[in-house]
């Protein structure tokens, strides 16, 4: 069973990929904060900005999803800087030390929210973010190529807002609705990203659920990882007795 380190693992989206996992692989959990539920798998609890507990989180693993971050698009600079900017490069570095196999990185739609169109056209349109957030998650796919050209295989997934929870919900406006991913949609696309077999060294995806404005970006994951997203319902109406 391969094993697995999910940094953030008592976060959102860390919870509910651990869950869907479960005996899938043998799991190594990071994250600041302790969860009141530690039976999945073997935690550390830390700060990953400090390289030693990045180094003991990954070691022993073969692969990394790398989901710790501060995700508020409101973040401040102070806020940013030990979540999503220093410990990205430690994690990184750890991995590559350890001769990960593969390394996942959780960036955002956010890096692309400067484009004129959202998503952008091509799988992998340039970081353009807004605010300080998406530049910090821009950073992180930047080092995700640079690590790539030193022999870790790094995968970028350019995430959009999640909605999680099973039951089907609605974006809160229906210009979201193309950008929207429900939970396990995300979660199917991290671990098609992580299990990837005789991938080039960097790639990038976007985890929407399937929508006409993403057509692109579905049907490039689609064909290059065999995604099967469940499809967005916009206007709710056209849903009836869906629900
Ligand atoms: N939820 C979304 O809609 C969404 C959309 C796009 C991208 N993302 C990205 O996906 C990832 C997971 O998002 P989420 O919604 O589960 O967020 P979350 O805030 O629920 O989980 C992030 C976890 O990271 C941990 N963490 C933060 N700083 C840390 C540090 N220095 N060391 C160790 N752990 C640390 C936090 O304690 C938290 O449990 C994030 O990288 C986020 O930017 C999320």
């Amino acid at each position: 069973m391969r094993t697995l380190l999910v940094t953030g693992a008592a976060g959102r989206i860390g919870a509910a990929f651990v869950r869907a996992n479960a005996g899938r692989y043998a799991f190594r959990l990071t994250d600041l904060r302790r969860p009141e539920d530690v039976s999945q798998g073997d935690w550390i609890i830390g700060d990953l900005s400090d390289p030693d507990v990045a180094r003991a989180g990954v070691a022993g693993c073969d692969s990394v999803l790398h989901l710790a971050a501060n995700p508020h698009p409101l973040a401040s600079f102070d806020q940013l800087l030990p979540a999503n900017v220093i410990s990205t490069y430690t994690v990184l570095q750890a991995a590559l030390e350890a001769g990960a196999r593969r390394f996942v990185f959780a960036s955002t739609i956010q890096t692309v929210y400067g484009h004129p169109v959202i998503p952008p056209s091509g799988p992998d349109a340039a970081p353009r973010p807004v605010n300080l957030y998406g530049a910090s998650k821009a950073w992180g796919e930047a080092l995700c190529s640079a690590y790539s050209h030193q022999g870790l295989s790094c995968c970028v997934v350019r995430i959009g807002a999640v909605l999680h929870g099973s039951g089907r919900r609605w974006p809160r406006r229906p210009e979201l609705a193309k950008e929207i991913v429900y939970e396990a949609d995300a979660v199917q696309l991290l671990g098609l990203a992580l299990d990837a077999e005789d991938r080039p060294p960097f790639e990038l995806y976007y985890a929407f659920s399937e929508h006409p404005d993403n057509v692109e970006h579905v049907e490039t994951a689609r064909r290059q990882l065999g995604y099967r997203p469940s499809v967005v319902v916009w206007p709710p109406e056209q849903a009836q007795g869906d629900q």
